[in-house]
């Protein structure tokens, strides 16, 4: 089956900026203590069920998968792009990155105690998302947790070019309640959010979701 133009979109748009989005974000978390209080939570909440490994599903270089990993989480990346798995796995040679799709993930049912969609849902089109979030689902071990972090707004926005390079991307901001209500249709339970207003590098205020899979208590 061919894939859909936005997939392959995604793809090529990331491939071609994996090695300056590694070093232009390399940092970028440590100016940022709201999100690093989300990622702290999520890691205490999954470390805590010890349901199993966390899989950063659109972990691109792999940041944020080694920042759980430093918090105690095991953890590992899933990405679409070839390089920006590349990238991940030249930075971080002890951790796992494989290649994937979040509509499609070669990973068991009821097998991962989180899910980390850290900005990798941005790209797909919201009437795909109940896709996505039944996949995230599924993986998940019940009472296992998911921790989503995208831009909040209500509009689709075209990305003409980004770290120093032209690419023709779509990106989906979207009303918290919004994915919020996606996610409860696919059986996770809302369980916390934070909207943050936006940095200087920011048009547009942050969301941050966590939900669970219900079952263990
Ligand atoms: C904005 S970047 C965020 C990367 C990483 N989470 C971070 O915060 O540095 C979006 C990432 O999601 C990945 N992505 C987008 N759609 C995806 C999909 N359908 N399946 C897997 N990865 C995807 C992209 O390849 C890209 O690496």
């Amino acid at each position: 089956m061919s894939e859909p133009s936005y997939v392959r979109a995604t793809r090529a748009s990331y491939d071609t900026v994996a090695v300056d989005y590694a070093e232009l974000l390399r940092t970028e978390l440590a100016a940022k203590p709201y999100d690093r209080a989300m990622l702290a939570a999520f890691a205490e909440l999954v470390q805590a069920d010890g349901a199993g490994p966390v899989a950063d599903i659109g972990c691109g270089p792999g940041r944020v998968t080694a920042h759980l990993d430093a918090l105690g989480v095991s953890a590992f990346g899933i990405d679409l792009s070839p390089a920006m798995v590349a990238v991940a796995r030249q930075a971080h040679p002890k951790l796992r990155f494989d290649e994937g799709s979040m509509t499609d993930l070669d990973l068991k049912d009821d097998s991962l105690g989180g899910v980390l969609a850290w900005y990798s849902t941005v790209h797909t089109p919201p009437e795909v998302l109940p896709v996505v979030f039944a996949e995230f689902h599924r993986v998940l071990a019940p009472g296992g947790h998911l921790l989503i972090a995208f831009k909040a707004g209500d509009e689709r926005v075209r990305l003409e070019h980004a770290y120093g390079h032209a690419l023709s991307l779509d990106v989906y901001r979207l009303p918290p309640d919004r994915v919020a209500e996606e996610l409860g249709r696919a059986g996770l339970v809302e369980t916390a959010r934070l909207v943050r207003e936006p940095d200087l590098r920011e048009p547009t205020p942050q969301a941050f979701l966590m939900a669970r899979k219900p079952g263990n208590s």
